[in-house]
């Protein structure tokens, strides 16, 4: 009797005790949940209510990390905002004609540009998706995108948190704000050539590996040209001639193209109904879907190609292999290059005359190693840059008839192809202006954010210097659409990081976000001088074969990279002509 009262009342003990736990779990709130640490301050949990913000070494000290050092403070004090510098740097011409022209202010400036971005990322990375502290797979795993924010850890009130609706507005209904009403063209006159070389360009390290899931990646994590070369060895085998350093091709009417699928056996995803003749061996698989990624392979295949032959005449007694391997480096140097003098200045719109040198960075401490975050892949993503129907030559094309036809850029011939992608003004990367064809892509996007469980797009303002937006009209910056958000997300600090990047107004005069600029600028400048070839071993002319094979890279412009390799020499630009008037022809047709 007694013994079997114990036992009851011992089962009875373990139900309350059972109880109490599921209650304990219930209420259980991570502390880490309202991001409490400042300034690069890491949130570490202690037992199931506290918690501490680790404040070593970002120069930051109180129970937040929101107290600056005393130099910090006085740096912090000299230093001018976001917004100040984004002002002087797009205008004030005159300053930036004497900066230009002084050597030693121009190199300061530059150094600090390289200096300012570079110090906001983390190198070697912290976080990947896979867990939301540090591990020796973010350091470690290069399958994984590295991240600037770790996960929303996963035992939150919300998925954003703390803030925001328990369950995020289906991504359906985001498909409003993104559907292209009426082309809007980019309001710096940006062209479909830029659209083209954005894809191209990036698409050599923006991988993603669906299969494993949007956190993973198949790329090298950096410029390493494998979008011309492919993605391995054997890839590049498959595109080489092994004669004289050379890629394959094909020639047609005179000009040299990629080579066929059949002589160029790569990975490729071409669907199945392309013709044989439209199939084409490219270093990426997706590259033979768009006539202007056929124009960019192309181009950078007969850049390759010439600079072999350059090369062999300085070098009668080299291999086929040193010629291939010389040359990759030198189209790594003049890729970079072309980046930053060309690409980068029309993109930031800056009156400072970017330009390449990694000679400025010897001396002080920067990482020469690279990962590319799953943030950075999310905000590049621009399909509203691409325009509905492509005019070629006179010719107008839909998204129909020029997915995957090779034949059409063979052609017209390159000449025809620039000419018109040089003309054609591309789409401003902003609400109600995407392409239709692309809207899926973005949907996915935010529901890829939600997978990896990206923080609030507020977060990320925090985490680069930026002051968070208190209200949704501040960040959209008009009324209706801040509206229609504020009913979704009921808190702008819940608003998702990919929705907050498409939907937040431009800097003035500028083609895209403060969001974006200071978020992809660091990532940039990051990726593009942390290049193995920037490093101080690696830039001398020996690695390049030389004087002229370093001079070649020193020298290379995106009007070079055209006009050594096609007939005649067409105006190469980032931007549609102006004409007399200033205006564009585009834009007079719209008046
Ligand atoms: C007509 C032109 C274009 C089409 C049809 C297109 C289509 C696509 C598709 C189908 C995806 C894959 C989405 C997925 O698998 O989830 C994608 C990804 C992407 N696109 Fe585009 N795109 C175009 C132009 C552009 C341009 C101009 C840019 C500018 C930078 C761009 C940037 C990206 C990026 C960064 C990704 C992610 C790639 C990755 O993570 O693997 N795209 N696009
Ligand atoms: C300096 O360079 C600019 C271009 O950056 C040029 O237009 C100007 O004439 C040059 N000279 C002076 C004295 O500013
Ligand atoms: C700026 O100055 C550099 C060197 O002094 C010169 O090579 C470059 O052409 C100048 N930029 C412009 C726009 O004139
Ligand atoms: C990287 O992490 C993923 C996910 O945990 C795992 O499947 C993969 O094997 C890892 N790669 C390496 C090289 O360890
Ligand atoms: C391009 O336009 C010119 C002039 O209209 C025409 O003569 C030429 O045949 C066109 N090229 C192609 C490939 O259609």
């Amino acid at each position: 009797m007694a013994s079997n009262s114990y036992r009851n009342r011992g089962i009875l003990r373990i139900v309350f005790l059972f109880t109490v736990i599921c209650k304990i779990g219930a209420e259980y709130n991570n502390p880490c949940c309202s991001f409490p640490c400042e300034n690069r301050g890491v949130c570490l949990t202690q037992g199931f209510k506290e918690y501490t913000c680790d404040c070593a070494n970002t120069g930051y000290y109180g129970d937040h990390c929101e107290i600056p050092t005393f130099w910090l403070r006085i740096k912090l004090w000299l230093k001018p905002g976001p917004y100040t510098t984004h002002y002087l740097l797009t205008n004030f011409q005159w300053m930036w004609n004497i900066i230009n022209n002084t050597s030693f202010m121009r190199n300061f400036i530059m150094r600090s540009v390289y200096l300012v971005r570079n110090s906001v990322i983390d190198s070697p990375p912290l976080f990947t998706s896979g867990h939301e502290y540090v591990t020796w797979e973010s350091a470690a795993n290069l399958s994984y995108y590295a991240r600037t924010l770790p996960p929303v850890p996963r035992d939150c009130p919300t998925p954003m948190g703390v803030k925001g609706p328990k369950t995020l507005p289906d991504v359906e209904l985001f498909r409003k704000f993104f559907v292209r009403t009426k082309f809007k063209p980019d309001t710096i006159n940006t062209n479909v050539l830029f659209a083209f070389f954005a894809q191209h360009f990036s698409h050599m390290f923006f991988k993603t590996d669906l299969k494993k899931g949007p956190g993973f990646q198949w790329g090298g994590h950096g410029i390493d040209v494998s979008h011309i070369y492919g993605p391995d060895v054997a890839s590049s085998n498959k595109l080489r001639t092994f004669q004289d350093g050379k890629l394959k091709y094909q020639m047609v009417n005179g000009e040299m193209w990629p080579p066929l699928l059949k002589d160029a056996p790569v990975t490729m995803t071409y669907p199945p109904n392309v013709k044989p003749e439209d199939k084409l061996g490219l270093g990426h698989e997706f590259f033979g879907m768009l006539p202007g990624l056929v124009v960019f392979s192309a181009i950078w295949l007969r850049e390759h190609n010439r600079v072999c032959d350059v090369m062999r005449i300085e070098h009668p007694e080299w291999t086929d292999e040193q010629l291939f391997q010389t040359t990759r480096l030198i189209i790594i140097g003049q890729t970079i290059n072309i980046v930053i003098r060309d690409y980068v200045q029309h993109l930031s719109n800056y009156n400072l005359q970017l330009f390449f040198n990694p000679e400025l960075l010897f001396g002080y401490p920067f990482q020469y190693q690279n990962r590319i975050t799953v943030e950075f892949n999310h905000l590049y993503h621009w399909h509203p840059l691409m325009p509905d129907d492509l005019e070629i030559n006179g010719t107008k094309y839909t998204a129909q008839q020029y997915v995957f036809n090779a034949e059409m850029p063979l052609k017209h011939g390159m000449k025809e192809m620039v000419d018109s992608f040089v003309k054609q003004r591309a789409g401003s990367v902003e609400p109600n202006n995407h392409p239709e064809n692309t809207i899926h892509v973005a949907l996915e996007t935010i529901k890829h954010g939600r997978e990896l469980r990206m923080q609030p797009f507020n977060n990320y303002r925090k985490r680069f210097n930026l002051p968070v937006y208190k209200t949704f009209e501040e960040l959209t910056g008009e009324k209706v659409l801040a509206t229609e958000l504020e009913q979704l997300y009921g808190d702008v600090d819940a608003v998702e990081f990919y929705v907050g990047i498409l939907l937040e107004r431009h800097v003035n005069g500028g083609m895209l976000g403060q969001t974006v600029i200071e978020l992809g600028g660091p990532n940039s400048v990051k990726g593009l001088m942390s290049n193995p070839i920037c490093s101080p071993l690696y830039w001398r002319s020996s690695t390049f074969g030389g004087d002229v094979g370093f001079n070649l890279v020193k020298d290379s412009t995106l009007q070079k990279l055209f006009c050594m390799n096609m007939n005649g020499c067409p105006r190469i630009a980032f931007s549609v002509p102006l004409n007399d008037d200033g205006k564009t022809d585009s834009m007079q047709d719209e008046l």
